[in-house]
């Protein structure tokens, strides 16, 4: 059965016209390594820590801007959200086609709740806590190609061409603001799409931006802003002593037009500067250690990076299966070929090695997390392959095959062939990303020796379910496994009222 929304009930639980807190204990456990009775051994000990949580209720007016805005991705989550707004439906050959928020972890997926009369209950993930409706959204942005969102909705060739006739109208006045290129960061390809730049020096570019962030903001009276970067994949920064280590050295770099600070970067900066949530949804480096120091001296929201969309989100799902259930994986073979503008981009070797690094990382906790199957340091071979189709388009390939080893020197082969928009893949994600980020904004915490409540770490882990390579802060573990990712964003919020983590024992039926 699914209910629409609920209310908590219990002595740790209040809801305040303003506010929802929430009394929490945190069932862990404490590891010790001892030396008992001449021999050393590992003891667990389970403890608890109290945490209180406070979860402001007034969801704001929430503005998007989006660098890259003209993109596929841009294109495509802009029309996605105007037609669920004004209710579109369209003809399609099959059938008539209504609007949804389908792929939006917050939208469109549910949590269970309990049993009733012997029967599971299900209720929508937003139920949880009061988030911004994505309807309500405005959209704005920056792009370095001047098309109109109409245009380049057509350009993008995603959606049906008669929804795309009915979303015209809405989106041929919307006109990215001009965006930072840097040919020395992205492909030669994408040099006659830049027609739409700021000029200037890099610290110029930045207080453009700044001045885009603060008009936008005017202009359509919205009450927080979030900036998410889906604009083409950079090739790496170099990471430099005295340029790029530190915020003062970032900054300094900056006054001195340092060549080697991304144009990410430099949205990045602006961003931090001016407490505006920035959210990297490509594989690039625009976190130097100076962007993320000066982000947790600032104490602002970043996080990223590159959107889990397709394969690798597959690959966190089935590797984590198949070492979860005792079978070693050996060779993991991904090949892809798409024929959209981010397929050409990625085909100069230097952004190509953003992505390969991003998608490689991905298995590295499930594998390290079982020792019955691999030495110390062995890993399985794993190769990732991309090429430039035009004819596919926005339509993705994506092929893997997973060799994996069995009871008794058995083989185990896995062949999976993926086809999908990309961007229908990605725009939901983003949606996802921006209502996190915001919803995180609105959270305090504290345990029980803190004397103050606080924010979740400027460096945002709880949207790591979203992004292939989780940014977390100095010092903490990668987590990649999809479900547990998920399990952890959906457990925080079910503290923030009070409910205990799902733990799926389902005592009530032994
Ligand atoms: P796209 O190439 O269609 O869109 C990128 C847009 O960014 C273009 O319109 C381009 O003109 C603009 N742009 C480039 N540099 C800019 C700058 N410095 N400032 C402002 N605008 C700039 O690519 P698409 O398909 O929308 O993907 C966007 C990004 O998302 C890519 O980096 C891609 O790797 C990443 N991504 C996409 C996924 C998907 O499933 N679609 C999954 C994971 C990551």
């Amino acid at each position: 059965m699914f209910i629409e929304n609920f209310k908590v009930e219990s002595p740790n639980v209040k809801y305040s016209e303003t506010e929802i807190q929430s009394v929490y204990n945190y069932e862990t456990t404490e590891l010790v390594h001892e030396n008992r009775n001449g021999a050393y051994q590992w003891i667990i000990k389970p403890k608890s820590v109290k945490y209180e949580f406070k979860t402001n209720t007034h969801v704001p007016k929430l503005g998007v801007m989006l660098v890259g805005w003209g993109g596929n991705n841009g294109s495509t989550l802009t029309g996605g959200v105007i037609a669920n707004r004004e209710g579109i439906s369209w003809a399609t050959k099959d059938k008539i086609q209504q609007a949804n928020y389908f792929g939006s972890l917050t939208q469109a997926s549910a949590i269970r709740v309990g049993s009733y009369q012997g029967e599971e209950i299900y209720a929508p993930f937003k139920s949880l806590l009061p988030m911004v409706n994505p309807d309500d959204i405005v959209f704005g942005g920056w792009d370095i190609s001047n098309m109109n969102l109409a245009d380049a909705m057509g350009r993008a060739k995603v959606f049906d061409i008669d929804l795309q006739k009915q979303l015209r109208p809405y989106m041929e006045s919307m006109v990215p603001l001009p965006g930072i290129y840097d040919p020395d960061f992205i492909a030669a390809n994408q040099e006659e799409r830049a027609n739409n730049v700021i000029k200037g020096t890099k610290k110029e570019q930045v207080q453009q931006v700044i001045k885009d962030i603060k008009e936008f903001k005017a202009a359509t009276k919205v009450d927080k802003v979030v900036v998410l970067w889906t604009a083409n994949t950079e090739r790496y920064s170099n990471l430099v002593v005295g340029l790029n280590d530190t915020t003062e050295n970032l900054l300094a770099a900056l006054d001195r037009n340092e060549a080697e600070i991304s144009p990410s970067t430099l949205f990045a900066i602006a961003c931090v500067t001016e407490n505006v949530p920035f959210i990297n949804g490509s594989p690039q480096n625009t976190f130097v250690p100076g962007l993320i120091d000066f982000a947790i001296q600032k104490n602002c929201l970043i996080g990223g990076d590159d959107f889990k969309s397709g394969q690798t989100k597959m690959k966190s799902v089935l590797v984590d299966f198949l070492v979860g259930a005792g079978i070693k994986p050996t060779s993991i073979v991904s090949y892809n070929h798409l024929g959209n503008n981010d397929g050409m981009n990625l085909s100069a070797p230097q952004t190509f090695r953003s992505k390969e690094i991003s998608k490689s990382n991905v298995v590295d906790d499930m594998v390290n997390s079982n020792a019955i199957l691999y030495e110390p340091g062995e890993h399985p071979d794993h190769v990732v392959v991309i090429k430039y189709v035009p004819y596919v388009a926005d339509s993705k390939r994506a092929m893997d095959e997973y060799t994996s080893e069995i009871f008794m020197g058995g083989k185990n082969t896995i062949v999976l062939h993926n086809t999908c928009e990309d961007s229908l893949l990605a725009a939901p994600i983003i949606l996802d990303l921006v209502l996190l980020a915001e919803l995180s904004t609105r959270i305090q915490f504290k345990a029980e020796k803190e004397g103050k409540f606080h924010s979740f770490h400027p460096v945002a882990t709880i949207f790591s379910y979203l992004t292939k390579a989780p940014l977390v802060p100095p010092g903490t573990p990668v987590v990649n496994a999809l479900s547990k990712q998920r399990a952890m964003l959906e457990n925080i919020m079910r503290a923030c009222v009070g409910l205990a983590p799902e733990n799926n024992m389902i005592l009530e039926y032994k």
